[in-house]
């Protein structure tokens, strides 16, 4: 395009995805693709307008805002100018940064940018801006339509190893004045599946950082060095496997679903447990649940409770019971409507006392009649489903359009269930179906009243 017309203006681009998918590399990258110099800045914690716009000259220690003072380190005009962490911009007294970014960002007015210290326009728009986030949530809406966001999602357990091997593991035998060793096959899978499990590779890129350095230190001391790694160095070197536990171990349990999530790490498996317990018919909620994810548990349960007769139970089934449901990795607040579909299948499985197979993964929204509502981030959510080692995985209808964004060495090894309705899900998720009502006597009598 640029060839076109030179004095296109380009978009700022936001890259938005997981921590470690290479977001800031990226950045580099294209600067050192298009030959032009690069700086970055973090706004992570900004608070104060005064960094992005300057201090106005009058106040003793007055500095130009940081955009200016980037590009005056940088001695051009047209920079690659990273600005990370766009989504935790700050606010307070000392004004609104984010504000101050808009003008900065917007390509109509940006060649004109006015700094208080400078107190001459300034042309920003030759500057090449690419932001990135990690959440596009929390960034105000203003600032979020001036940006082309471009997603990044998590990596898939070949798309780690293939980093690993070809670029992650020279790197670190460079930094360590090692070379000459190779990394085996075996050993890196199991340094992949085993000891990391995260979106990104800054984990794997530690853990093969440690490995080396076990080997550096044999060396300085003169000891015998393999030329391959194997499996038996990575556990001599890392000890036990941080993640030993594969879904498929697990037992399948009364009231345990396995639910799917969306973080701004990337996607994660929750496991959500609901139980039944004398009481007067209260749901009691933990787990640094949200607003919205409350929302969802209630109307889950109304769901249940509309169904009660199918789980062969009595209609005041509740009158004297507590339902709790607890959605543990407590630390981590959790918010968004997708749960619902896990939630109650989790308080169905508890009432109707049939476990749950763990080896599915389910994700959606519910309403109280039990429709199953299209929701956001399936792409990450199957990728870490995958990397959990989820067999199976129950979405919302809807989403069936979202599945070609998935990977399909990822697609290959999941089956995908589509549902309409909640009344499909249990078929499904289920170990069994639960045991058929007797018919009352009550009811035997009308049937028979009907004949
Ligand atoms: N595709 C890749 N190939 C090679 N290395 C990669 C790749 N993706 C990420 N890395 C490595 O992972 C590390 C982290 O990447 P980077 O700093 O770009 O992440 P980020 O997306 O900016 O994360 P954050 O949101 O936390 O800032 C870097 O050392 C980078 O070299
Ligand atoms: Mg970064």
């Amino acid at each position: 395009m640029q060839k076109l017309n030179s004095k296109l203006k380009g978009p700022i681009l936001c890259f938005f995805g997981p921590p470690g998918v290479g977001k800031t590399s990226i950045g580099q990258s294209i600067a050192k693709a298009l030959n032009r110099k690069f700086v970055r800045m973090s706004l992570g914690g900004i608070r104060d307008e005064a960094e992005i716009r300057g201090h106005r000259r009058t106040y003793v220690g007055a500095l130009p805002g940081r955009i200016i003072q980037g590009i005056k380190n940088a001695g051009t005009k047209n920079p690659v100018f990273m600005l990370d962490e766009i989504d935790k911009v700050g606010t307070d007294f000392r004004g609104d940064p984010a504000s101050a970014l808009l003008e900065a960002l917007d390509p109509e007015q940006n060649n004109s940018f006015s700094d208080h210290y400078l107190e001459v326009p300034f042309d920003l728009s030759q500057v090449l801006f690419v932001t990135t986030a990690n959440t596009l949530d929390t960034i105000p809406a203003a600032l979020r339509d001036r940006l082309e966001v471009i997603e990044f999602t998590g990596y898939t357990i070949e798309e780690k190893e293939g980093i690993g091997r070809q670029y992650l593991w020279p790197k670190v035998l460079v930094n360590h004045g090692l070379d000459g060793i190779a990394m085996g096959e075996a050993a890196l899978r199991l340094l992949v599946t085993k000891y990391t499990r995260e979106a990104g590779v800054r984990n794997l890129e530690r853990q093969l950082a440690t490995v080396a350095r076990k080997l550096a230190k044999k060396k300085v001391e003169e000891k015998e060095v393999p030329a391959e790694i194997e499996v038996k160095t990575i556990h001599a070197s890392l000890g036990a496997e941080k993640f030993p536990e594969t879904l498929s171990q697990a037992t399948d349990e009364v009231g345990v679903a396995t639910g799917l999530a969306w973080t701004q790490v990337g996607g994660e498996i929750l496991f959500i447990e609901a139980n039944l317990m004398p009481g007067k018919g209260n749901l009691i909620l933990t787990g640094q649940l949200g607003e919205i994810m409350k929302e969802s548990a209630q109307a889950a349960l109304s769901y249940v409770r509309s169904r009660a007769r199918s789980f062969n139970l009595d209609e005041h089934f509740l009158e004297k019971r507590d339902i709790h449901v607890h959605v543990p990795a407590g630390a981590i607040p959790k918010d968004g409507p997708s749960a619902g579909i896990a939630i109650a299948a989790a308080i169905a499985s508890a009432v109707s006392r049939v476990p749950l197979r763990k080896e599915v993964g389910l994700t959606g929204e519910v309403t109280i009649r039990g429709r199953a509502l299209e929701i956001g981030g399936l792409k990450e959510k199957i990728i870490a489903a995958s990397r959990a080692g989820v067999s199976e995985v129950i979405i919302p209808a809807d989403n069936e359009k979202n599945l070609e964004d998935v990977p399909l060495d990822i697609l290959k090894k999941i089956k995908i269930h589509f549902v309409n309705h909640m009344d499909e899900v249990l078929p499904l998720a289920f170990v069994a179906t639960p045991p058929a009502k007797r018919p009352s006597r009550a009811s035997a009598r009308s049937g028979a009243a009907a004949a």
